[in-house]
């Protein structure tokens, strides 16, 4: 099992002081500016979160690099970019797995069962919530209402959503992740 994440929580105690900033190709240089120039120069940081998505989908979570670039870019403090990461569960502020299980645990699911899901995604995958797997493939994570309460049990993998949750259907799901025969439907443009 590799290290603990935290999604939706505080910085962990020792803040992670990047090293370097990142850097990024010229045709992902050339989106962030597509972004930044819907916004006027003084209000740039109005473009913090789909930078940030790019930032997270070209590293593969929002690193202390990412974060270094993103303040540079949006003459922002490191501490104002960690502020919003931390905020949103979709914001990956520790390496996660290739699928992100993410199980809503506030009350409408946790009423119509959130709690087997959980048990049961953790019995299927052999990690607890804020683990990932050792092959680095399934992370686990307990989250807030994602607004999906009318179809409780819900779950979000990476981006999409799997509503009306039962073990079987979790089953298939993760069967499906297992052989990488998953097709995400919502792609972070
Ligand atoms: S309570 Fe689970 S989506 Fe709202």
């Amino acid at each position: 099992m590799s290290e603990q994440f935290t999604p939706n929580n505080p910085l962990p105690q020792e803040a992670p002081v990047p090293r370097e900033m990142a850097k990024f190709s010229p045709e992902v240089e050339a989106e962030i500016e597509r972004h930044l120039a819907k916004y006027p120069k003084e209000r740039s940081r109005s473009a913090i979160l789909p930078l940030m998505f790019i930032v997270q989908r070209e590293r593969g979570w929002l690193d202390p690099e990412g974060v270094a670039y993103l303040a540079d870019r949006l003459r922002l403090r490191i501490t104002d970019i960690w502020e919003v990461a931390t905020f949103y569960s979709m914001i990956a502020t520790k390496p996660v797995g290739k699928y992100h299980v993410q199980i809503c645990r506030t009350l409408s699911c946790k009423i119509m069962g959130a709690d087997t899901i959980t048990e049961h995604c953790s019995k299927r995958l052999g990690i607890k919530p804020g683990e990932t797997t050792g092959d680095g493939k399934f992370s686990l994570s307990e989250v807030e209402c994602l607004g999906s309460c009318g179809t409780a049990p819900m779950l979000q993998l990476n981006f999409d959503y799997h509503e009306n949750l039962t073990p079987q259907k979790v089953d298939e799901l993760l069967d499906q992740c297992s052989r990488d025969e998953y097709e995400f439907k919502v792609k972070l443009q």
